[in-house]
Protein backbone atom coordinates (compact mmCIF):
# COMPACT_ATOMS: atom_id res chain seq x y z
CA UNK A 1 0.00 0.00 0.00
CA UNK A 2 1.37 3.11 -0.79
CA UNK A 3 2.54 5.77 2.31
CA UNK A 4 0.92 9.09 1.79
CA UNK A 5 3.13 12.06 3.39
CA UNK A 6 2.88 15.87 3.72
CA UNK A 7 3.97 15.89 0.07
CA UNK A 8 1.99 13.93 -1.59
CA UNK A 9 -0.91 15.58 -3.97
CA UNK A 10 -4.34 15.04 -2.58
CA UNK A 11 -7.64 15.95 -4.23
CA UNK A 12 -10.06 17.79 -1.79
CA UNK A 13 -13.62 17.71 -3.29
CA UNK A 14 -12.83 19.13 -6.38
CA UNK A 15 -9.66 20.76 -5.83
CA UNK A 16 -6.11 19.48 -6.77
CA UNK A 17 -3.92 19.88 -3.76
CA UNK A 18 -0.13 20.05 -4.63
CA UNK A 19 0.66 18.81 -1.06
CA UNK A 20 -0.81 18.52 1.90
CA UNK A 21 0.18 21.12 3.94
CA UNK A 22 -2.32 23.53 4.56
CA UNK A 23 -2.39 27.49 5.89
CA UNK A 24 -5.04 27.44 8.78
CA UNK A 25 -7.17 30.74 8.90
CA UNK A 26 -5.38 33.29 10.98
CA UNK A 27 -7.01 36.81 11.10
CA UNK A 28 -3.96 39.43 10.84
CA UNK A 29 -6.25 42.83 11.03
CA UNK A 30 -4.45 44.66 7.97
CA UNK A 31 -7.50 45.53 5.50
CA UNK A 32 -7.94 49.14 4.38
CA UNK A 33 -10.02 51.30 5.90
CA UNK A 34 -12.25 52.57 5.07
CA UNK A 35 -14.55 50.15 3.75
CA UNK A 36 -12.42 46.72 5.26
CA UNK A 37 -11.25 46.37 2.00
CA UNK A 38 -8.61 43.37 1.15
CA UNK A 39 -5.91 45.34 -0.76
CA UNK A 40 -1.81 44.75 -2.44
CA UNK A 41 -0.75 44.29 0.91
CA UNK A 42 -2.99 41.11 1.71
CA UNK A 43 -2.28 40.43 -2.29
CA UNK A 44 1.89 40.17 -1.26
CA UNK A 45 0.92 38.88 2.24
CA UNK A 46 -0.92 35.84 0.53
CA UNK A 47 1.07 35.16 -2.48
CA UNK A 48 4.58 34.70 -0.14
CA UNK A 49 2.24 31.61 1.09
CA UNK A 50 1.09 30.34 -1.85
CA UNK A 51 3.52 26.77 -1.95
CA UNK A 52 0.93 25.86 0.74
CA UNK A 53 -1.36 23.05 -0.71
CA UNK A 54 -4.26 24.92 0.27
CA UNK A 55 -4.35 28.42 1.69
CA UNK A 56 -7.56 29.27 3.96
CA UNK A 57 -8.48 32.90 4.20
CA UNK A 58 -8.38 34.88 7.14
CA UNK A 59 -12.53 34.72 9.45
CA UNK A 60 -13.94 37.17 6.41
CA UNK A 61 -17.48 39.03 8.04
CA UNK A 62 -19.94 37.73 5.56
CA UNK A 63 -21.57 41.20 6.83
CA UNK A 64 -21.15 44.19 8.43
CA UNK A 65 -22.75 43.45 11.62
CA UNK A 66 -20.41 40.13 11.55
CA UNK A 67 -17.53 42.38 12.03
CA UNK A 68 -15.77 41.57 15.26
CA UNK A 69 -12.20 42.90 15.18
CA UNK A 70 -11.12 46.20 13.69
CA UNK A 71 -9.30 46.16 10.17
CA UNK A 72 -11.02 42.70 9.20
CA UNK A 73 -11.32 42.34 5.48
CA UNK A 74 -15.26 41.61 4.81
CA UNK A 75 -16.88 39.40 1.99
CA UNK A 76 -20.16 42.09 1.44
CA UNK A 77 -19.31 45.03 -0.29
CA UNK A 78 -18.48 45.23 -3.91
CA UNK A 79 -15.03 46.83 -3.37
CA UNK A 80 -13.95 44.06 -1.00
CA UNK A 81 -15.07 41.56 -4.41
CA UNK A 82 -12.34 43.75 -5.89
CA UNK A 83 -10.01 43.65 -3.44
CA UNK A 84 -9.90 40.15 -3.01
CA UNK A 85 -9.69 39.30 -6.84
CA UNK A 86 -6.44 41.23 -6.41
CA UNK A 87 -5.19 38.07 -2.97
CA UNK A 88 -6.55 35.45 -5.27
CA UNK A 89 -5.23 36.42 -8.76
CA UNK A 90 -1.98 36.61 -6.65
CA UNK A 91 -2.50 32.66 -5.42
CA UNK A 92 -3.25 31.39 -8.56
CA UNK A 93 -0.13 33.18 -10.65
CA UNK A 94 1.88 31.59 -8.15
CA UNK A 95 -0.31 27.82 -8.35
CA UNK A 96 -1.91 28.04 -5.27
CA UNK A 97 -5.58 26.99 -4.13
CA UNK A 98 -7.23 29.43 -1.92
CA UNK A 99 -10.51 28.98 -0.02
CA UNK A 100 -12.09 32.42 1.95
CA UNK A 101 -13.31 31.68 5.47
CA UNK A 102 -16.82 32.79 6.15
CA UNK A 103 -17.23 34.21 9.70
CA UNK A 104 -19.59 36.07 11.90
CA UNK A 105 -18.47 37.07 15.16
CA UNK A 106 -22.09 36.75 16.62
CA UNK A 107 -21.84 37.93 20.20
CA UNK A 108 -18.35 38.22 20.19
CA UNK A 109 -18.37 41.69 19.27
CA UNK A 110 -18.87 45.54 19.87
CA UNK A 111 -22.14 47.63 19.25
CA UNK A 112 -18.87 50.13 17.66
CA UNK A 113 -18.70 47.58 14.96
CA UNK A 114 -23.18 46.97 14.43
CA UNK A 115 -24.76 49.25 12.10
CA UNK A 116 -26.98 52.12 14.05
CA UNK A 117 -24.46 51.08 17.27
CA UNK A 118 -27.09 48.29 17.98
CA UNK A 119 -25.82 45.22 20.41
CA UNK A 120 -24.46 42.26 18.66
CA UNK A 121 -26.69 38.90 18.05
CA UNK A 122 -26.06 35.65 19.46
CA UNK A 123 -29.01 32.84 19.73
CA UNK A 124 -29.25 34.11 23.70
CA UNK A 125 -28.81 37.16 25.55
CA UNK A 126 -26.00 35.69 27.12
CA UNK A 127 -22.33 37.37 27.49
CA UNK A 128 -19.55 35.62 25.98
CA UNK A 129 -17.65 37.46 29.25
CA UNK A 130 -14.78 38.21 26.37
CA UNK A 131 -13.34 41.38 24.67
CA UNK A 132 -13.45 43.05 21.16
CA UNK A 133 -10.54 44.78 19.89
CA UNK A 134 -12.83 47.83 18.43
CA UNK A 135 -9.30 49.85 17.57
CA UNK A 136 -5.17 49.61 17.71
CA UNK A 137 -5.11 49.25 21.47
CA UNK A 138 -8.35 49.84 22.19
CA UNK A 139 -10.17 46.25 24.03
CA UNK A 140 -14.08 46.70 24.65
CA UNK A 141 -15.67 44.08 26.97
CA UNK A 142 -18.28 42.23 25.00
CA UNK A 143 -21.76 43.49 25.68
CA UNK A 144 -24.36 41.54 26.56
CA UNK A 145 -26.11 40.15 23.13
CA UNK A 146 -29.46 40.74 21.52
CA UNK A 147 -31.24 37.28 21.23
CA UNK A 148 -32.58 36.69 17.54
CA UNK A 149 -35.68 36.32 16.64
CA UNK A 150 -36.82 32.90 14.85
CA UNK A 151 -37.97 35.35 12.20
CA UNK A 152 -34.72 36.73 11.69
CA UNK A 153 -32.38 33.67 11.78
CA UNK A 154 -33.26 33.53 7.48
CA UNK A 155 -31.89 36.35 6.92
CA UNK A 156 -28.57 35.28 8.89
CA UNK A 157 -28.56 32.28 6.19
CA UNK A 158 -28.98 34.24 3.78
CA UNK A 159 -25.46 36.63 4.90
CA UNK A 160 -23.62 33.46 4.66
CA UNK A 161 -25.36 32.62 1.01
CA UNK A 162 -24.36 36.23 -0.63
CA UNK A 163 -21.45 36.17 1.28
CA UNK A 164 -20.73 32.54 -0.66
CA UNK A 165 -21.62 33.93 -3.65
CA UNK A 166 -19.58 37.28 -3.77
CA UNK A 167 -16.33 34.72 -2.78
CA UNK A 168 -17.02 33.23 -5.98
CA UNK A 169 -17.17 36.42 -7.62
CA UNK A 170 -13.86 36.85 -6.25
CA UNK A 171 -12.27 33.81 -7.62
CA UNK A 172 -12.14 32.11 -4.86
CA UNK A 173 -11.30 28.22 -4.65
CA UNK A 174 -14.24 27.63 -2.48
CA UNK A 175 -14.92 28.65 1.08
CA UNK A 176 -14.80 27.54 4.34
CA UNK A 177 -17.79 27.95 7.08
CA UNK A 178 -16.34 28.75 10.41
CA UNK A 179 -18.18 27.01 12.85
CA UNK A 180 -15.10 26.99 15.49
CA UNK A 181 -13.54 28.98 18.07
CA UNK A 182 -16.76 30.50 19.79
CA UNK A 183 -18.00 32.40 16.94
CA UNK A 184 -22.03 32.57 15.97
CA UNK A 185 -22.56 28.88 15.01
CA UNK A 186 -20.64 27.36 17.57
CA UNK A 187 -22.38 29.48 19.92
CA UNK A 188 -25.58 27.93 18.12
CA UNK A 189 -24.28 24.85 18.74
CA UNK A 190 -23.49 25.21 22.35
CA UNK A 191 -26.09 24.08 24.94
CA UNK A 192 -24.54 27.05 27.24
CA UNK A 193 -24.47 29.85 25.18
CA UNK A 194 -27.62 28.33 23.41
CA UNK A 195 -30.87 28.54 25.49
CA UNK A 196 -33.64 29.44 22.85
CA UNK A 197 -37.04 27.42 22.79
CA UNK A 198 -37.65 27.46 19.71
CA UNK A 199 -36.10 25.10 17.05
CA UNK A 200 -32.70 26.22 17.10
CA UNK A 201 -32.15 25.63 20.37
CA UNK A 202 -32.58 22.44 22.86
CA UNK A 203 -32.27 19.19 21.67
CA UNK A 204 -28.40 18.94 19.19
CA UNK A 205 -30.68 18.61 16.74
CA UNK A 206 -32.13 22.19 16.71
CA UNK A 207 -28.78 23.63 17.83
CA UNK A 208 -26.86 22.24 14.90
CA UNK A 209 -29.85 23.11 12.85
CA UNK A 210 -28.68 26.65 11.73
CA UNK A 211 -25.30 25.00 10.75
CA UNK A 212 -26.67 22.89 8.53
CA UNK A 213 -29.10 25.37 7.13
CA UNK A 214 -26.11 27.49 5.98
CA UNK A 215 -24.04 24.38 4.88
CA UNK A 216 -27.29 23.45 2.76
CA UNK A 217 -27.44 27.62 1.04
CA UNK A 218 -23.43 27.64 1.12
CA UNK A 219 -23.33 24.28 -1.03
CA UNK A 220 -26.36 25.56 -3.17
CA UNK A 221 -24.12 28.03 -4.85
CA UNK A 222 -20.62 26.07 -5.14
CA UNK A 223 -21.16 22.69 -4.77
CA UNK A 224 -20.41 20.71 -1.55
CA UNK A 225 -17.46 19.73 -3.36
CA UNK A 226 -15.74 23.20 -3.03
CA UNK A 227 -17.15 23.70 0.30
CA UNK A 228 -15.61 22.72 3.39
CA UNK A 229 -16.66 23.57 7.69
CA UNK A 230 -14.13 24.22 10.57
CA UNK A 231 -14.70 23.22 13.93
CA UNK A 232 -12.79 22.85 17.55
CA UNK A 233 -14.74 20.50 19.53
CA UNK A 234 -12.26 21.22 22.66
CA UNK A 235 -12.89 25.29 22.87
CA UNK A 236 -13.93 26.23 25.97
CA UNK A 237 -12.69 29.80 25.74
CA UNK A 238 -14.88 32.97 25.56
CA UNK A 239 -17.60 31.21 27.41
CA UNK A 240 -18.27 28.54 25.35
CA UNK A 241 -18.85 24.75 27.29
CA UNK A 242 -21.09 21.69 25.77
CA UNK A 243 -22.41 19.33 28.09
CA UNK A 244 -21.41 16.96 25.66
CA UNK A 245 -18.82 17.81 23.74
CA UNK A 246 -17.85 14.52 21.89
CA UNK A 247 -21.75 13.91 21.04
CA UNK A 248 -22.34 16.94 19.72
CA UNK A 249 -19.89 17.38 17.15
CA UNK A 250 -20.28 13.91 16.39
CA UNK A 251 -23.89 14.22 15.38
CA UNK A 252 -23.36 17.45 13.49
CA UNK A 253 -20.21 15.75 11.27
CA UNK A 254 -22.83 13.04 10.59
CA UNK A 255 -25.23 15.10 9.29
CA UNK A 256 -23.34 17.09 7.52
CA UNK A 257 -22.14 13.97 5.77
CA UNK A 258 -25.04 14.34 3.27
CA UNK A 259 -23.70 17.68 1.49
CA UNK A 260 -20.60 15.44 0.36
CA UNK A 261 -18.09 18.18 1.59
CA UNK A 262 -14.55 18.70 0.55
CA UNK A 263 -13.65 18.51 4.20
CA UNK A 264 -14.09 18.81 7.48
CA UNK A 265 -11.71 20.71 9.49
CA UNK A 266 -11.27 19.90 12.98
CA UNK A 267 -9.00 21.98 15.68
CA UNK A 268 -6.93 19.61 18.41
CA UNK A 269 -8.23 20.11 22.02
CA UNK A 270 -4.30 20.38 22.54
CA UNK A 271 -4.63 23.83 21.41
CA UNK A 272 -7.87 24.89 23.22
CA UNK A 273 -6.24 27.29 25.82
CA UNK A 274 -8.03 26.35 28.58
CA UNK A 275 -7.55 24.46 32.24
CA UNK A 276 -9.94 22.03 30.81
CA UNK A 277 -7.83 20.94 27.60
CA UNK A 278 -5.40 18.32 28.83
CA UNK A 279 -8.60 15.97 30.32
CA UNK A 280 -10.78 16.38 26.84
CA UNK A 281 -7.53 14.97 24.83
CA UNK A 282 -8.30 11.29 24.47
CA UNK A 283 -11.79 11.70 23.53
CA UNK A 284 -11.77 14.89 21.39
CA UNK A 285 -8.74 14.22 19.33
CA UNK A 286 -9.74 14.88 15.60
CA UNK A 287 -8.51 11.46 14.83
CA UNK A 288 -11.45 10.28 17.05
CA UNK A 289 -14.19 11.74 14.95
CA UNK A 290 -12.54 10.86 11.56
CA UNK A 291 -14.51 7.42 10.72
CA UNK A 292 -17.67 9.53 11.28
CA UNK A 293 -16.83 11.64 8.38
CA UNK A 294 -18.50 9.56 5.33
CA UNK A 295 -17.59 9.19 1.56
CA UNK A 296 -15.15 11.26 -0.33
CA UNK A 297 -14.68 13.98 2.21
CA UNK A 298 -11.18 14.58 4.10
CA UNK A 299 -10.20 15.68 7.39
CA UNK A 300 -7.58 18.29 8.15
CA UNK A 301 -6.27 18.79 11.47
CA UNK A 302 -4.92 21.85 13.02
CA UNK A 303 -3.21 22.62 16.06
CA UNK A 304 0.36 22.31 17.73
CA UNK A 305 1.43 20.05 15.35
CA UNK A 306 5.53 19.77 14.71
CA UNK A 307 6.64 18.76 10.97
CA UNK A 308 7.33 14.94 12.75
CA UNK A 309 3.86 14.72 14.06
CA UNK A 310 2.11 16.34 10.58
CA UNK A 311 3.82 13.75 9.01
CA UNK A 312 2.76 10.47 11.28
CA UNK A 313 -0.71 11.49 11.28
CA UNK A 314 -0.80 11.88 7.72
CA UNK A 315 0.89 8.81 6.96
CA UNK A 316 -1.12 6.93 9.89
CA UNK A 317 -4.43 7.66 7.82
CA UNK A 318 -5.27 9.96 11.06
CA UNK A 319 -5.46 13.12 8.93
CA UNK A 320 -5.77 13.64 5.03
CA UNK A 321 -4.16 17.10 5.47
CA UNK A 322 -3.01 19.21 8.18
CA UNK A 323 -3.15 22.66 8.89
CA UNK A 324 -0.39 25.35 10.42
CA UNK A 325 -1.33 28.63 11.69
CA UNK A 326 1.42 30.06 13.34
CA UNK A 327 4.49 28.69 11.52
CA UNK A 328 2.61 29.48 8.43
CA UNK A 329 2.11 33.67 9.67
CA UNK A 330 6.26 33.66 10.06
CA UNK A 331 7.35 31.08 7.17
CA UNK A 332 5.77 32.55 4.33
CA UNK A 333 8.18 29.50 2.62
CA UNK A 334 6.67 26.76 5.21
CA UNK A 335 6.55 24.19 2.46
CA UNK A 336 10.19 24.52 1.26
CA UNK A 337 11.55 24.78 4.87
CA UNK A 338 9.56 21.34 5.98
CA UNK A 339 10.57 19.59 2.59
CA UNK A 340 14.40 20.62 3.50
CA UNK A 341 14.02 20.01 7.09
CA UNK A 342 15.47 23.43 7.80
CA UNK A 343 14.84 25.54 10.68
CA UNK A 344 12.25 27.82 11.05
CA UNK A 345 11.62 31.82 11.87
CA UNK A 346 10.46 32.50 15.05
CA UNK A 347 6.64 34.20 14.95
CA UNK A 348 5.93 37.85 17.04
CA UNK A 349 3.12 37.44 18.65
CA UNK A 350 3.17 41.40 19.12
CA UNK A 351 2.24 42.01 15.53
CA UNK A 352 -0.10 39.12 15.17
CA UNK A 353 -2.79 41.43 14.89
CA UNK A 354 -2.91 44.98 12.96
CA UNK A 355 -0.52 47.11 11.72
CA UNK A 356 1.32 46.47 8.46
CA UNK A 357 4.51 44.97 6.75
CA UNK A 358 6.15 44.65 10.07
CA UNK A 359 5.52 41.17 10.96
CA UNK A 360 3.18 40.09 7.94
CA UNK A 361 5.16 40.54 4.72
CA UNK A 362 8.88 41.04 6.47
CA UNK A 363 9.71 37.29 7.53
CA UNK A 364 12.81 36.33 5.69
CA UNK A 365 12.53 33.24 3.05
CA UNK A 366 15.20 30.91 2.90
CA UNK A 367 18.21 32.19 1.64
C1 LIG B 1 -2.91 35.33 14.84
C2 LIG B 1 -3.93 34.23 14.76
C3 LIG B 1 -5.12 34.46 14.09
C4 LIG B 1 -6.07 33.43 13.96
N1 LIG B 1 -7.20 33.66 13.22
C5 LIG B 1 -8.06 32.64 12.98
C6 LIG B 1 -9.15 32.83 12.08
O1 LIG B 1 -9.32 33.89 11.48
N2 LIG B 1 -9.99 31.78 11.89
C7 LIG B 1 -9.82 30.58 12.53
O2 LIG B 1 -10.61 29.65 12.32
N3 LIG B 1 -8.77 30.37 13.36
C8 LIG B 1 -7.88 31.36 13.58
N4 LIG B 1 -6.78 31.15 14.37
C9 LIG B 1 -6.50 29.79 14.86
C10 LIG B 1 -5.55 29.08 13.89
O3 LIG B 1 -6.20 28.80 12.65
C11 LIG B 1 -5.05 27.75 14.48
O4 LIG B 1 -6.16 26.97 14.85
C12 LIG B 1 -4.14 27.95 15.68
O5 LIG B 1 -3.13 28.91 15.40
C13 LIG B 1 -3.47 26.63 16.09
O6 LIG B 1 -2.69 26.12 15.02
P1 LIG B 1 -1.08 26.24 15.03
O7 LIG B 1 -0.60 25.50 16.23
O8 LIG B 1 -0.63 25.59 13.75
O9 LIG B 1 -0.74 27.69 15.08
C14 LIG B 1 -5.82 32.17 14.54
C15 LIG B 1 -4.64 31.95 15.25
C16 LIG B 1 -3.69 32.96 15.35
C17 LIG B 1 -2.38 32.68 16.06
Amino acid sequence: MKTNTLFTPLELGAVSLRNRIVMAPTTRMRAKMPGNIPWELNATYYRQRASAGLIISEATPVAPRGHGYFHMPGIHSPEQVEGWKLVTSAVHEAAGKIFLQLFHAGRMSHNDFQPNGERPIAPSALSSGGQSPVAPGVMKNCPVPRALETSEIADVIEEHKRAAELAKLAGFDGVEIHAANGYLLEQFLSDHANVRTDKYGGNVANRARLILEITEAVVSVWHGSRVGIRFSPANAGDGIAHTDRFGTYAHVIRELNRFELAYVHLVEPRVAGNAEAAQFDAALNSRNFKPLIAGGTKLISNGGYTLAGGTEAVRGGEADAIAWGRQFIANPDLVERFAKNAPLNRYDRATFYGGSEKGYTDYPFLA
